[in-house]
């Protein structure tokens, strides 16, 4: 009985709008979480973790990194207004991405997270092709040389 009445509680708070109350904008969220926790991950081998305690903070290097993704769904600051579901879509794939690196950390795999570097680049340079303003589309710093 108890059970239940906690199930429809819980049916409530999802029927109702959340109210989140984000403090960082995207930007924020990459500097602070998604950059620096792939970063960790894209050179691991650098100084590969030994101990449980290193393999400890792969784990939570990783779980950060894919709820990075889930952060960035929510509405706050920087969230680009054009196509929603493309945004929601590419969100995704950084949540996946960190998902499976966080698996392959339990696993204490070091070449499963180093065979996921592709698919977490991947699932950078998705969204900053859709969504990040000025990706790739600045002029070149210095002229190219003539012919
Ligand atoms: C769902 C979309 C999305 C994903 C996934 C994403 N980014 Fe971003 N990123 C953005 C957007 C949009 C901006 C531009 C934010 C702005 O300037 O307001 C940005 C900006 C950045 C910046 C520049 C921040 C600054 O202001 O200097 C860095 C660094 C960055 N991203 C790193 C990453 C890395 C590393 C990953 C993958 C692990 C990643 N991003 C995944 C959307 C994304």
């Amino acid at each position: 009985m108890r059970a239940m009445g906690l199930l429809f509680l819980a049916g409530v708070a999802v029927a109702q709008a959340p109210s989140y109350q984000p403090v960082g904008s995207v930007a924020q969220i990459m500097l602070s979480m998604s950059y620096p926790f792939s970063d960790a991950l894209f050179y691991i081998e650098r100084d590969p973790p030994k101990t449980d305690h290193d393999w400890t903070n792969i784990q939570y290097t990783a779980l950060m990194l894919a709820e990075s993704g889930n952060l960035l769904m929510m509405p706050r600051l920087g969230v680009p207004t054009k196509d929603p579901e493309g945004w929601i879509k590419d969100c995704k794939l950084l949540v996946e991405a960190g998902a499976a690196a966080y698996k392959a950390a339990r696993a204490k795999d070091l070449n499963g997270i180093l065979a996921l570097n592709s698919q977490l680049v991947d699932s950078c340079t998705t969204c900053h092709a859709d969504f990040r303003p000025n990706y790739r589309r600045r002029p070149p710093a210095t002229p190219p040389p003539a012919k």
